[in-house]
């Protein structure tokens, strides 16, 4: 038995935690095959406990554009006064379908604007920072935060090995232990497209841009304590109710619920 990471077809793998980039800090390189096919077949798990995002709900929308940003992007949807139909669709990430919303858990949201040139989609969560940089870790992030195959339970112990062994990961368990970890309901989220997007404008000149969602209705947290507070990365301010919350893990209970 090996105790190393192979290819589909056997061949030993250089790494399964580092995607071949142009350099150091450079793009991840799509010619890294052993990237395209480990996260070719984690797309393609439909075992209903390990899908990411399983949980969720959508309403359709209106986006209407009321300042003028025509300067960074020739995009139709983006212009002055454009008008465009929307579908968004909140989740939970580790929950499978049926988990219960008191988990400590990010909330995904995914938006597609029907736009004049065609369906435009953003991912993204209610955070704005993410548990990985480099995207071939993402499948065993989301296996380690699942239940276990063999016993049906999560696990405490793999979760926290996957974070203690991704340093990188410490800024959002930091979110997910604060008070962003346990989001009251799908309309008291904001959603942030976390990745950096290109515009190019009429000219063909480039822009890199972040989408930020605030929430109308401000973002209500589930907490034992009751009463405001303001986060001190994106000064929003959050509003407390008393819920009772759970473990993540049934298993130990170790994980924190509340600080
Ligand atoms: C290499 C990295 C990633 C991979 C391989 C991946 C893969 C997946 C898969 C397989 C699904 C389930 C699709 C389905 O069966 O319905 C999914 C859904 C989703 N992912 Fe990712 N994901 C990645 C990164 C991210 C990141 C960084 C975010 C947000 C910051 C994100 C946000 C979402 C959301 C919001 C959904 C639910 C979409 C919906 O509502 O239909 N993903 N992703």
């Amino acid at each position: 038995m090996t105790n190393y990471t192979t290819t589909q077809s056997g061949a030993p793998v250089a790494s399964d935690a580092h995607s071949l980039t142009t350099g150091r800090d450079g793009v991840t390189a799509l010619h890294d095959r052993y990237l395209v096919e480990k996260l070719a077949s984690f797309n393609r798990e439909r075992v209903p406990e390990r899908n990411p995002h399983a949980k969720g709900g959508g309403a359709f929308g209106e986006f209407e554009v009321t300042e003028d940003v025509s300067k960074y992007t020739r995009a139709a949807v983006f212009q002055p006064g454009a008008k465009s139909e929307t579908l968004l669709r909140f989740s939970s990430v580790a929950g499978e379908q049926g988990s219960p919303d008191t988990w400590r858990d990010v909330r995904g949201f995914s938006l597609r604007f029907y736009t004049t040139e065609g369906n435009y989609d953003i991912v993204g969560n209610n955070t704005p920072v993410f548990f990985v940089r480099d995207g071939i870790k993402f499948p065993d992030f989301i296996h380690s935060q699942k239940r276990l195959n063999g016993s049906g339970l999560r696990d405490a112990d793999m979760q926290w090995d996957f974070w203690t062994l991704s340093p990188e990961s410490a800024h959002q368990v930091t979110y997910l232990m604060g008070d962003r970890g346990l989001s009251r309901s799908w309309r008291h989220v904001n959603g942030y497209g976390s990745h950096t997007y290109q515009w190019i404008n009429a000219e063909g000149e480039r822009f890199w841009v972040q989408y930020h969602f605030k929430s109308r209705q401000g973002v209500e947290l589930m907490e034992a304590a009751p009463g405001t507070s303001t986060c001190r990365s994106c000064r929003t301010k959050m509003r407390r109710r008393t819920v009772s919350t759970r473990s993540t893990s049934p298993r130990s209970g170790r994980t924190p619920t509340t600080r």
